[in-house]
């Protein structure tokens, strides 16, 4: 439905956000793989959650809910009628981390999704399933993908993408398989699949390659760091690895909390979010609040299940532009159509580099964000790999396209809110893939 969204004068307070959507995901996914019963305390409840519970609902895992928790009890072996299709509807975490199980589990299935879904890139996983041994058909580098598991080989593989659900893919379909598998990364991608195979199961090991001190060639007096390897990150899953099975308890999502957080920035208010997760691979939004201007005061700091949380409160002081690229745009990159809003309001031009993914997420977040941005009078340049955005004092309110990406209705119904007039978003029900209760959560801090 379409949403008309009205300019605040003031906005703030305490609010906490539902379960991160990537912890859920993984959590409902390796009850498949599991000997006991996973349980989930926090789950986010949600339209993507949901494709991967029907999934292995239809994959003989048991879902309950109990006290509030999800219970899943596996199934002795997964088992499901050859060639069936499962719609992974608007889910990219659901499609490809599945694919990864399959490939490596004794069953046949068909991959598929929405129109959204159906477009974005499936070659990135069908490569190096195929190669540790499975059997795989895309349709012409899309869904539909149908996955013929085997046994697969030891395998070693270096990321060609910085991109958590290839790395979840290959070192599923090693743990389902029980072969030896090993990734490493260049650059650091989000790590909730191992935190979890290691709190859950067993048989996960990581190595940090640290940069070492050396002589300089140009001046042997002088020492300089240097990396020993060409990665940063290897993950090392053994043949003997297992997922046990126990709690979960997921932490708030930094991604959905990244929006109410981004109000306070801009309109210099305070927005407090407790047990909110803080996995340093998903925190980089927090750092470039600080460096835009904002004041991020980070407390009751604890470990649950492998993952950080805590309370993040932000005080919105006005806003500089700050350049993003490389590791932070990685980082962050779920919330990168905020942080190009939020670019609208700072003072001076931000460059957004090493952000091409966003070509491939649920829309074209690049053109999406411009589009947006040009209908209230920004100034966006187009970048190969990003956006260059022109901040500017006074904004007029618009109608807006959600272009049926979750992640662009939230970031757009943000920025209505310091626009002169009311503004209008074109499909607001786009919001239930990651966050049903958004705007109740808007007017609970409005
Ligand atoms: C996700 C990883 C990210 C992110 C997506 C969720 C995950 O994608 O954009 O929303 O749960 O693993 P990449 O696979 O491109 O890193």
């Amino acid at each position: 439905m379409k949403r008309e969204i009205r300019p605040v004068k003031h906005l703030g307070g305490t609010m906490s956000v539902p379960g991160d959507k990537s912890i859920t995901h993984r959590a409902v996914l390796l009850s498949l793989l599991a000997k006991e019963p996973v349980r989930i305390r926090n789950a986010a409840a949600c339209g993507d959650v949901d494709r991967s519970l029907a999934a292995v609902q239809r994959m003989g895992v048991t879902v309950e809910r109990e006290a509030g928790e999800l219970v899943l009890k596996p199934p002795p072996e997964i088992r499901i009628e050859p060639d069936s299709i499962i719609d992974c509807g608007n889910s990219g975490t659901t499609a490809r981390l599945l694919a990864g199980i399959a490939a490596g589990s004794n069953v046949s299935v068909v991959l598929a999704g929405d129109e959204s879904l159906m477009r974005r890139p499936m070659k990135r996983i069908v490569d190096p399933l195929t190669a540790m041994g499975a059997e795989l058909y895309d349709t012409e580098g899309h869904l539909p993908l149908t996955v013929h598991g085997k046994r697969l080989l030891p395998f070693e593989y270096r990321m060609p993408v910085p991109s958590a659900q290839v790395k979840s893919a290959v070192l599923l379909a090693g743990l389902a398989s029980n072969c030896t598998t090993t990734v490493r990364e260049e650059v650091l991608t989000r790590n909730h699949t191992e935190l979890m195979i290691q709190a859950i199961g067993e048989g996960l090991t990581v190595r940090d390659v640290k940069p070492v001190s050396t002589p300089d060639p140009n001046d042997p007096r002088k020492k300089r760091m240097v990396m020993p390897e060409s990665f940063k990150r290897e993950v090392l899953l053994g043949a003997d690895s297992r997922i046990v099975g126990g709690m979960v308890d997921v932490p708030g999502d930094l991604s959905t909390a990244a929006y109410f957080l981004a109000a306070a920035a801009i309109g210099g208010h305070i927005v407090t979010v407790v047990n909110l997760g803080l996995n340093p691979t998903r925190t980089a939004f927090l750092d470039y609040l600080k460096a835009v201007g904002a004041q991020v005061e980070i407390s009751d700091r604890v470990v649950v299940s492998g993952e950080a949380r805590g309370t993040v409160k932000v005080t919105g002081q006005g806003l500089k532009a700050r350049k993003v690229s490389g590791e932070t745009a990685v980082g962050m990159i779920d919330e990168l159509p905020m942080v190009a809003v939020m670019a609208a309001f700072a003072e001076g031009t931000t460059i957004i580099r090493d952000a091409g993914e966003l070509r491939v997420k649920e829309s074209d977040r690049l053109a999406a964000v411009s589009d947006n941005l040009s209908r209230i009078g920004v100034k966006v340049g187009m970048l190969e790999d990003g956006l260059a955005i022109e901040g500017k004092k006074e904004l007029t309110g618009a109608d807006f396209e959600a272009f049926g990406d979750h992640r662009i209705a939230m970031a757009f119904s943000i920025a209505s809110l310091f626009l002169v007039g009311p503004s209008t978003i074109d499909d607001d029900s786009v919001v239930a893939a990651s966050c049903p209760t958004f705007f109740d959560l808007l007017e609970s801090v409005i």
